[in-house]
């Protein structure tokens, strides 16, 4: 049995966990890093500890086994990660030297530590709200990412939320082929070599219960 719950701070450690182990176009990436908490540092630990209100878990008899976090307004959280978030980490993780395509796969992270690409204002401008998903394997089929997506929106929405966008790399056809067959629509961006966007909107009707 598994239960969709509201995140809790005790979650933190699981959220770096979820990342590493699907932070390879959704496989595991504890082989590639040699700090396991750089990938979590980006792109899941930030939403907990900043953003707890809009996160929900996926907790089992084996634990915690997966996560969507997000917000509303991604430029607002863009402003509070440069002033609550990036700066501790600098202190910690310096920019590596040289161009991004050169780098491994710690100094990416380093990298987007240092020097956070702020989401395209052609997607964000019309669909303020972004979210990540992950799950791990043993989670995987059986209809929790839907169940996921759905609460998400619900809660998002309650939130003011009309227009939400997630980037997905173009290798992760898994993640590529459940976006779609969920509904979102595809955003071509081809500045944007490498990355996927898909969007949707939200009306003024409640979803029903987030
Ligand atoms: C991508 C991801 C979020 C998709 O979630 P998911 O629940 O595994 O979604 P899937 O579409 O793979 O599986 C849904 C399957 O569950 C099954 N399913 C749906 N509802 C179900 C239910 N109520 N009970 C049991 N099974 C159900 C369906 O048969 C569906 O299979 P189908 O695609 O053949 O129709 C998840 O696989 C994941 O976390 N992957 C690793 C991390 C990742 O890549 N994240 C995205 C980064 S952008």
């Amino acid at each position: 049995m598994a239960e969709i719950r509201a995140y809790r701070p005790s979650d933190l450690d699981d959220l770096y966990h979820i990342c590493l182990a699907t932070g390879a176009s959704g496989a595991d990436a504890s082989n590639l890093y040699q700090d396991p908490k750089l990938v979590g540092h980006v792109f899941a630990a930030p939403y907990g500890r900043l953003s707890p209100e809009s996160a929900l878990v996926v907790e089992d008899d084996e634990g915690v086994g997966g996560y969507i976090v997000g917000v509303a307004d991604t430029s607002a959280f863009e402003a509070r990660l440069e002033a609550d978030w990036w700066p501790a980490l600098r202190e910690t993780y310096a920019d590596p030297k040289g161009p991004g395509a050169s780098l491994g796969w710690d100094d990416r992270m380093r990298r987007y530590i240092n020097r956070p690409p702020k989401a395209p204002p052609e997607v964000v401008e019309p669909f303020p709200a972004h979210l990540h998903i992950d799950m791990l394997p043993r989670l995987q089929g059986r209809g929790f990412g839907k169940a996921l997506i759905d609460r998400w929106l619900g809660l998002i929405q309650a939130m003011g939320a009309r227009g939400v966008h997630l980037g997905v790399g173009e290798t992760n056809a898994r993640a590529v082929r459940f976006y779609q067959a969920y509904g979102f629509q595809r955003l071509e961006l081809p500045q944007y070599p490498g990355a996927l966007w898909f969007t949707t909107t939200l009306d003024d009707e409640p979803r029903g219960p987030a």
